[in-house]
């Protein structure tokens, strides 16, 4: 005999009204298949940890949820990081998501995916989604790399798109959230008229300062690693709307300051941003005028930032962190949305290309794609792969 308030539901209804409420529709995977995903039990070395899994079980909305499908979801260092375990956001739980081993971590943090079903809720923001609509995550730490999944309807927005001829591309809004909203957070704010500069210029983040400071009439000044294929990265960089691309070597040179005063051309100069750390941080932030703002929001040379202290005492130099996660928590769904709707509208007018990017479509059974994944890591762990690498499920 199940206990009282279970038999009469939360709100004293019968149990047959209950099972009513809470499912909607048919079995989602007899439409849309068993779900898969990349996941990991434990934290640690993506390699070892990260396999394929998969899920029979049935699933059935409930209102105010949406089914949907992943279109493209990129691999993201800091998706790494969390599966290391030493991200700061950490990932959220799937209860018995894995037949075999219970409950797991979906990998990824943001993707693109189309909505397959909605299960209608007069209070929640389903009114907003209908089936067809492309969807990004609006919320940190999704578990994106899975073919498709249930969330709420307000844990994803909507991509504006045109109904018609569109060019939002899945590259796109796969990447939006994160590299996209990241630059523009940084950029926004910078004097039209001004130059920035910035180190990792061909990682996601700086090909959408380029684009996003170009939008914005301030212009870049770029640094990438030495590297055989110097000429191809400056060609592509230079398409997205960069003004200058040097390499390291050159920025780390002492000579290179007389280079810059006179390529400036006298503008403000106010503004660094450094997604690697180390010596380049450090140069940048000795070439910024009076008054700069280095701003870090990225360390992949896994080295240190060291700032002399002459560049804080008598040039004034700040230096800050900038972590979107917390920058958007703290903006309202509004202002959000506009953001969401600044970068789109340049995509539709042909102001904003797709990163360079490679599409690894994931084939076959568990094993297969956890093989997959780990020539993809081994390749990332190698370095200068130079392109954002996605996931699709075949
Ligand atoms: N704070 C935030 O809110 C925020 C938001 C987005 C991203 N991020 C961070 O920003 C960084 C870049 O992210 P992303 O998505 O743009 O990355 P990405 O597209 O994968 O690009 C990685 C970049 O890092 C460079 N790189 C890799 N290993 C390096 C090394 N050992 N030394 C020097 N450079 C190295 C690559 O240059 P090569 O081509 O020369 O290998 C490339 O420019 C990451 O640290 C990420 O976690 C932070």
């Amino acid at each position: 005999m199940l206990p009282q308030p279970l038999l009469r539901g939360k709100r004293g209804l019968s149990p047959f009204i209950v099972v009513t409420k809470r499912l909607y529709g048919t079995n989602l995977v007899d439409i849309l298949g068993p779900r898969r995903a990349l996941v990991h039990k434990n934290t640690g070395e993506p390699r070892t940890v990260l396999y394929g899994a998969s899920n029979t079980q049935q699933v059935h909305l409930r209102p105010g949820e949406v089914a949907i499908k992943f279109l493209l979801s990129p691999i993201n260092p800091a998706n790494l990081n969390t599966v290391e375990g030493t991200y700061p956001s950490k990932p959220i739980l799937v209860p018995g998501f894995d037949e075999k081993n219970g409950d797991v971590f979906i990998g990824g943090n943001e993707g693109v995916a189309e909505v397959v079903k909605v299960a209608p809720n007069e209070q929640t923001d389903t009114a907003m989604l209908k089936e067809g609509d492309w969807v990004v995550m609006r919320k940190a730490q999704s578990g994106t790399w899975t073919n498709w999944r249930v969330m709420n309807a307000s844990e994803v927005l909507r991509v504006p798109r045109k109904p018609v001829g569109s060019k939002v591309t899945e590259v796109f809004a796969a990447t939006m959230m994160v590299n996209g909203l990241t630059a523009l957070g940084l950029v926004s704010g910078i004097e039209p008229g001004s130059h920035l500069l910035q180190n990792g210029a061909n990682s996601g983040v700086g090909q959408a300062v380029i684009q996003v400071a170009k939008n914005l009439n301030v212009k870049t000044i770029n640094f990438v690693r030495d590297r055989e294929d110097f000429s191809d990265v400056e060609k592509h960089l230079k398409e997205l709307g960069a003004t200058h691309i040097f390499p390291y070597s050159k920025l780390l040179d002492r000579a290179f300051k007389k280079e810059f005063a006179a390529l400036r051309k006298g503008s403000p100069t106010k503004h660094a941003f450094n997604g690697i750390g180390g010596a380049t941080a450090t140069a940048m932030g000795a070439l910024l005028d009076q008054d700069g703002h280095l701003f870090s929001y990225g360390g992949m040379s896994k080295e240190p930032l060291k700032i002399p202290v002459g560049l804080q005492i008598f040039r004034g130099l700040t230096c800050h962190g900038y972590w979107h996660s917390r920058v958007w928590s703290s903006l309202s769904q509004d202002t959000q949305a506009e953001w969401v709707n600044r970068l789109t509208s340049w995509k539709e007018n042909g102001e904003f290309q797709d990163p360079k990017h490679e599409i690894i479509t994931l084939k076959g059974d568990d094993s297969a794609v956890g093989d997959q994944m780990r020539e993809v890591l081994d390749r990332l762990q190698k370095g200068m792969v130079g392109s954002k690498l996605l996931l699709k499920w075949e």
